[in-house]
């Protein structure tokens, strides 16, 4: 098995690929409409500790533990406990990884979705013109799109089959080439629009929003949520990064290849809100669902350029793309799961398991309006969980995700050899000297108590979630 496994060609490669994972919805979509509700300022600012405190070590410890152990989650897990204290309990952490995996494909693909249905839109020539009027899109995108089941349905399907297609013929072909072309081409419309919004009426109130803090009211419901964000924007906590890690050259270096990777994805969701909460306080906009921000926002700018129409397009060209590269690596741990574990190649691994996730994610698309019992199941008591979608939402990237984080930082913190950890990380970068002290005490202790109080807080001293 070992010497079928692709590798990625040098380190640009691993980046790429990482970075794509990380790179997606999670800053688009998700970590402003998060901000907005959570009220930024505090929780943007815990966003960023969590990334520098624990989102950094522990993207370190699964490279460390993908490229030590070159197998998926669940193996990696059970080859490297071997004759460790737990032993082959480990093995547990993969499959709550796989699990995570699962559950976040299918109702990221409802979204990725949405981005196809704007693409089409431009296409068509009719999104330039409900762009043209803030009010006229956000009414088609709540009250026609999100409530209209077949194309909810549609939508994510196809995604999934994009997928599923880029899983399917591999690692190298389908993922590291386009990757090369359309990232970049991503973050020049971003800082463009970076730059137009500074010269906006409402930048002054964006920043503000977003970079001062008020620790008065900030509950640990939301500590839990911006570092859930944390996790599921940086793809941690479940083996993507993992997974990735094991295609990674032993002559790449691990330290600089994360730290470049988190310095990329924070810059990008940083960014990202920058521009949108811009241009939400400039035209005054009303955000009656913080969801849609990504889709009632950027549009109404963009239109306004000469050539708006096909720019509109792009983006939204660009963000699909973005969001493939992210589900493509999700779908990656659950079918390298199916191939390392139970013995399926990969085309049967991938089409399996990409036709039961498609299914699954049906339920979340159903549950933003079309069907009025999922949209109302509320799994979790919280008045933002209602639906099948947000529930799921909620229970993997606040929970799963940061559960499963905090027992990889503790594998590789407290089971592993320190001197293994160290030798990984210095094949390929040289002697870390006073570094990796850093890093293990940041494993050992700051990673584990910071997300363990959190999760304590919440379960035993029943703090109100919201
Ligand atoms: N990080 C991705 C994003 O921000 C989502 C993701 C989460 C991908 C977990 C893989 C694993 O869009």
């Amino acid at each position: 098995m070992q010497q079928q496994r692709g590798q990625w060609s040098g380190r640009l490669g691993f980046i790429l690929a990482a970075a794509g994972s990380a790179i997606g919805l999670g800053n688009l979509w998700k970590f402003p409409y998060v901000t907005h509700q959570n009220e930024g300022g505090a929780f943007v600012l815990i966003y960023i500790a969590a990334v520098i405190l624990v989102g950094f070590p522990i993207m370190a410890a699964e490279v460390i533990l993908g490229r030590r152990a070159q197998h998926s989650p669940v193996g990696t897990f059970s080859i490297l406990s071997r004759g460790r204290p737990g032993g082959r309990l480990w093995s547990a952490v993969g499959f709550l990884g796989v699990g995570a995996g699962f559950i976040i494909l299918s109702y990221y693909s409802v979204v990725a979705g949405w981005t196809l249905h704007y693409v089409l839109l431009a296409l068509q020539g009719k999104l330039a013109t409900l762009a043209g009027d803030p009010g006229a899109l956000q009414d088609h995108f709540l009250n026609e799109f999100l409530a209209s089941g077949t194309q909810q349905v549609s939508y994510h399907l196809v995604f999934m089959a994009a997928t599923v297609g880029a899983v399917y013929f591999g690692v190298k072909n389908g993922i590291e080439r386009v990757a090369k072309v359309l990232m970049p081409l991503l973050f020049a419309i971003i800082l463009f629009l970076l730059v137009y919004s500074t010269t906006t009426s409402g930048f002054g109130d964006a920043m503000r929003f977003l970079f001062r803090p008020n620790f008065g009211d900030l509950e640990p419901s939301a500590i839990l949520e911006a570092v859930g964000q944390a996790f599921f924007s940086l793809s941690l906590g479940m083996g993507a990064m993992l997974t990735y890690g094991s295609y990674m050259q032993k002559k790449s270096s691990i330290p600089r290849s994360v730290l470049e990777i988190c310095i990329l994805d924070s810059a990008m969701g940083i960014l990202a809100c920058v521009i949108m909460f811009s241009i939400i306080f400039t035209f005054d906009l009303e955000i009656t669902q913080s969801a849609t921000i990504l889709f009632t926002t950027l549009p109404t700018v963009l239109v306004q350029l000469p050539l708006g129409d096909v720019v509109l397009g792009l983006f939204f060209v660009l963000v699909a793309f973005a969001a493939l590269t992210s589900t493509v690596s999700l779908m990656e741990v659950v079918s390298s799961f199916a191939i390392d574990e139970l013995g399926w190649n990969r085309q049967r691994a991938t089409l399996v398991m990409g036709s039961v996730i498609g299914a699954f994610g049906v339920l979340s698309a159903l549950s933003l309006g079309a069907n009025s019992t999922l949209s109302e199941l509320n799994l979790f008591g919280k008045e933002s969980t209602g639906g099948v979608f947000s529930s799921l939402d909620y229970l993997a990237a606040n929970w799963m995700l940061p559960v499963g984080g905090l027992l990889i930082a503790v594998f590789v913190g407290w089971v592993l050899k320190s001197s293994d950890v160290r030798d990984e990380l210095e094949t390929g970068h040289g002697p870390l000297g006073s570094m990796f002290s850093m890093l293990r005490v940041a494993l050992r202790y700051v990673a584990p108590i910071a997300v363990g109080a959190i999760i304590f807080s919440i379960i035993f001293l029943g703090a109100e979630y919201q």
